[in-house]
């Protein structure tokens, strides 16, 4: 290579690296997660997988290496994000470009209805529920009980209340600091998002305990076929 070329391919990595964002739970917490997504994902062929929130891209960048028969579509609400998830997606044929998607609103809205219904076999959203209004999580579900295939699944992750309960006390000081931020913000209780699951055909199917008191949930659109 001559020092022409080598000087420009150095320099544009050098340029998409600056666009990446670090974020040092993300970096974390990849790992853990990503061992329980090896223990759901099928290995058929053609699958789509869809996360809300990518954030910086650190997981989604870190998860498609490892499943080469799944096309991923990142997402992200805040635009100031999607350079990030963009530079992370760049390096991987199977991640696509970031789409911008505020989960609050209905599916059909989103990337000009790009997505169908019944047309997505994995939605994955980490540390969303609990840095945003309710009504995220409201959409969330809403949004997942149309967007999955019968037996199609979400995966959550994060900090959660389960019965009105917080623990340990770090999860408590978590709570009381995000509500400090925002009054809408807070950790959601289990039974509750069990409640939101339910109107839309996903059942809570298993509870994972994550490092730092964090916890995947694994959740599985049902259709009921005796109705
Ligand atoms: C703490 S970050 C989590 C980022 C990443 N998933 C992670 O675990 O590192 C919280 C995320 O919630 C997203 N968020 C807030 N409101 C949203 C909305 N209305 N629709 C979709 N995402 C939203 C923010 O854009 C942000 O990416």
């Amino acid at each position: 290579m001559n020092a022409v070329i080598r000087c420009a391919a150095n320099h544009r990595s050098t340029i998409m690296d600056t666009k990446k964002l670090f974020y040092p739970a993300a970096e974390r917490n990849k790992g853990p997660i990503l061992s329980i997504l090896q223990k759901y994902i099928q290995r058929d062929s053609d699958q789509v997988f869809l996360e809300i929130s990518s954030g910086s891209g650190q997981h989604i960048a870190h998860f498609a290496p490892n499943f080469p028969q799944i096309t991923f579509f990142p997402s992200e609400y805040e635009a100031n994000l999607l350079e990030s998830v963009a530079a992370y997606a760049n390096e991987f044929v199977n991640i696509k470009q970031p789409l911008k998607i505020d989960i609050t609103t209905d599916f059909r809205t989103w990337a000009n209805g790009m997505f169908k219904e019944a047309s997505i076999d994995y939605i994955y959203n980490a540390n969303m529920m609990h840095i945003s209004p309710y009504e995220c999580s409201i959409g969330l579900f809403n949004n997942a009980g149309k967007l999955l295939k019968n037996n199609g699944t979400l995966f959550t992750y994060g900090p959660y209340a389960i019965d009105g309960k917080i623990t340990p006390e770090s999860n408590v000081n978590f709570d009381k600091t995000l509500k400090l931020q925002d009054p809408r913000w807070g950790l959601r209780d289990i039974n509750d998002l069990r409640k939101l699951a339910e109107k839309n055909d996903i059942k809570l199917i298993a509870m994972i305990d994550m490092p730092a008191n964090n916890k995947t949930l694994i959740w599985k659109k049902m259709l009921d076929t005796q109705q």
